[in-house]
C-alpha cells in the first residue's frame, strides 16, 4: 500500500481513479483468445463486491464453443422473429461469433422486492469489479442486455431455471481492436451538497 498523505492523496488513489476512468466498453475485438484462467481470476475478484446479508446472489457462466455457436444462432433467430430481416440476422450472428469470449452473469431471484433490488445492485458491482480487473489485463468488455438475455431458449440452453435466476448481463470480452472515447457530465451537474 502506498503512503496516504494527510489530504488523502496517494499514488494509488490517482491510479485507481485513472483506471476507473479508462475502462471502456467496446464491441470490436482482435481474434486473439483470452485465457480462461484470467477469467476465473476475474470472477474470484468480482465476488468481493458488497452484498447485503451476504447473499452472494451472482452466478457466472463461462461459455464454451458449442454454447457460443448455439447462442449466436439464437441471436439470429431472434432478429428473424422480431424484425423479419434475414440479412440482418446473418450479420448479427456473424458479429456474435466474432466475440472472442462470452460470460453470462445471473442474479438469484427473490420474492422480496427490497432483497431483489439489493441483490441486483450487488451483481452489478461484481460485474464492474470484473470489468475493471480485466481492463488491467488489457481485456475489454461489452456488457449487453439484448433480447437473448431474456429469452427462455437461452435459459434452457444453459440449464438455468428462470424461476430461480435472471440474467444481469451477457459480457462479451476480448483484446480490443480500438477503444472508443467517452465523456461524462460535470460533477456539479450530478452532485447536490446539503447543509
Ligand atoms: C446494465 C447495462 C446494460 C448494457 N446493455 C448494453 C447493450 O445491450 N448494448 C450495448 O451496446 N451496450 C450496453 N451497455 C454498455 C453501455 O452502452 C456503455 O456502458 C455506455 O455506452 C458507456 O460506455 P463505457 O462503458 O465505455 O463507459 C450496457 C451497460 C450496462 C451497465
Amino acid at each position: 500500500m502506498s503512503e496516504i498523505l494527510p489530504d488523502g492523496e496517494s499514488h494509488n488513489l490517482c491510479l485507481i481513479g485513472e483506471r476507473i476512468r479508462a475502462r471502456r466498453t467496446t464491441k470490436l475485438f482482435l481474434k486473439q483468445e483470452v485465457r480462461s484462467e484470467l477469467i476465473r481470476d476475474a470472477i474470484e475478484v468480482a465476488r468481493w463486491a458488497p452484498n447485503h446479508h451476504l447473499t452472494e446472489p451472482w452466478h457466472f457462466y463461462l461459455l464454451g464453443p458449442e454454447k457460443i455457436k448455439a447462442c449466436a444462432s439464437l441471436i439470429a433467430s431472434l432478429v428473424r422473429e422480431t424484425k423479419g430481416d434475414d440479412d440482418l440476422a446473418e450479420f448479427k450472428e456473424a458479429s456474435a461469433l466474432s466475440m472472442p469470449g462470452w460470460l453470462l452473469v445471473t442474479c438469484e431471484k427473490s420474492a422480496d422486492e427490497l432483497r431483489q433490488r439489493e441483490d441486483y445492485a450487488s451483481v452489478c458491482c461484481a460485474i464492474q469489479n470484473l470489468t475493471l480487473y480485466l481492463a488491467e489485463a488489457n481485456v475489454a468488455c461489452k456488457w449487453t442486455t439484448g433480447l437473448i438475455t431474456r429469452d427462455e431458449r437461452l435459459f434452457s440452453l444453459l440449464d438455468i431455471d428462470p424461476d430461480k435466476a435472471f440474467v444481469v448481463g451477457l459480457i462479451w470480452y476480448g483484446f480490443p481492436k480500438t477503444l472508443p472515447t467517452q465523456s461524462r457530465k460535470a460533477v456539479p451537474e450530478i452532485l447536490t451538497e446539503t447543509d
